[in-house]
């Protein structure tokens, strides 16, 4: 694998002027998304700029712009997605109070009338329609909410070490009728940003192989306070199977936004600083292949790493069929035609086979 690295690296450092010149014309020509069919891309850093971050401080929870409008179990958040069946649609809300405590029973759908008003766009809500609705979270921690499928993608949740289950989920999946795996939790793997820079190594140690085996698509990630994607990876290394990491943890916080990245000079963190208490303890040791054999830090944005840059921001993630995705990444001052990243992520089960595997197989593996 080492040896199929390399090659690839030199091939990409002889092709630099010639990539940078099709992304100048990429950026120019404005007309063309990128593929991953066409990855992995040279890293590109978009450098800070000051002048975006503006006045970013917390409204307090006081201010009218932050204070909830509904009561008790009125939704507070709609979700609307396309049901695998043409005359249907999924809706999902989240409501009430957040998190106000443990071991809440979820609210008996019969209870919660489900009714949608609509309108055309800037006109009243002069339609009604009623109908079954799907209540997969009023308060969490809720059971339901750690694996559900909305249309055609299965949404996985991780949280803490749940490996057999998340086994059992995957296997689960048929492919054929859900073909988009997408999972996210909170710290990221492929960040290379200073901020938590490889905290939950040891979750990826644990759970990276399963993931990759089962052929999860992409993954997204909050924790650091900017934005990046990866190249397509697996274990370190570019991989056409791997998923797309995308760190989006650009909502806007108080601890500001993340800047240094860890390969910068000075900032690779003490790798006896890093573990995450939460992920298990201390698996992050220094690199055995690659451009950065022997240390815990690459010195120049890694070959994983294909976008980056600390803005505040939001994404979109469009699933157009089962093999292409389209996910465009817009800064908070971006209107909807200015776009900080935008590449159609696709899915190659031809070349990719997905590990198919019916839970009654497993059952005795365990
Ligand atoms: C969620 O996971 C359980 C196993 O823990 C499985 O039985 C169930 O079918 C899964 N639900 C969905 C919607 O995939
Ligand atoms: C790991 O890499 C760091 C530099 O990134 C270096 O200071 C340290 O000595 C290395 N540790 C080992 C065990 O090689
Ligand atoms: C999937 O969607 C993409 C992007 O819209 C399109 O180019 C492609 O032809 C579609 N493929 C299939 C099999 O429909």
């Amino acid at each position: 694998m080492n040896s199929l690295v390399s090659p690839l690296l030199s091939f990409h450092r002889s092709f630099i002027l010639f990539l940078n010149l099709l992304s100048l014309f990429i950026t120019f020509s404005n007309c063309h998304i990128p593929t991953t069919l066409e990855g992995p891309f040279l890293p590109v850093t978009v450098p800070f700029d000051p002048s975006l971050r503006g006045d970013t401080v917390d409204l307090p929870d006081t201010d009218p712009r932050v204070l909830r409008q509904v009561v008790g179990f009125e939704p507070e958040q709609i979700s609307l997605s396309l049901s695998t069946t043409h005359d249907s649609v999924w809706i999902s809300w989240i409501t009430g109070e957040y998190q106000i405590g443990y071991n809440i029973k979820p609210l008996d759908p019969k209870t919660v009338s489900s009714v949608v008003l609509y309108g055309t766009s800037k006109f009243e809500l002069v339609n009604v329609a009623k109908g079954q609705s799907l209540i997969y979270n009023q308060l969490y921690p809720f059971e339901g909410l750690q694996n559900y499928t909305s249309g055609i993608i299965h949404h996985v949740r991780l949280t803490g070490e749940q490996y057999k289950w998340l086994e059992r989920d995957l296997a689960n999946v048929d492919r054929s009728v859900t073909p988009w795996l997408v999972a996210t939790w909170h710290p990221p793997w492929y960040s290379s940003y200073k901020a938590h820079y490889r905290e939950a190594e040891c979750m990826r140690v644990e759970v990276e192989d399963l993931l990759y085996s089962y052929g999860v698509d992409i993954v997204f990630n909050g924790h650091v306070h900017a934005y990046e994607r990866s190249n397509r990876v697996y274990n370190y290394k570019l991989d056409p199977c791997g998923p797309v990491y995308i760190t989006i943890g650009d909502g806007g916080n108080r601890e500001k936004m993340s800047i240094p990245f860890a390969d910068e000079p000075g900032h690779c963190p003490d790798p006896s600083t890093t573990p995450d208490p939460y992920m298990g303890g201390f698996c992050a040791t220094n690199f055995t292949f690659g451009p950065a054999a022997g240390k815990f830090c690459w010195d120049r944005q890694p070959d994983y790493s294909a976008f980056r840059e600390s803005s505040f921001g939001y994404g979109i993630f469009e699933v157009k069929n089962e093999t292409w995705a389209l996910w465009t990444w817009y800064r908070n001052q971006d209107s909807y035609k200015k776009v900080g990243d935008q590449i159609y992520i696709v899915r190659q089960p031809d070349i990719c086979p997905v590990r198919q595997r019916m839970y009654s197989d497993c059952v005795a593996s365990f």
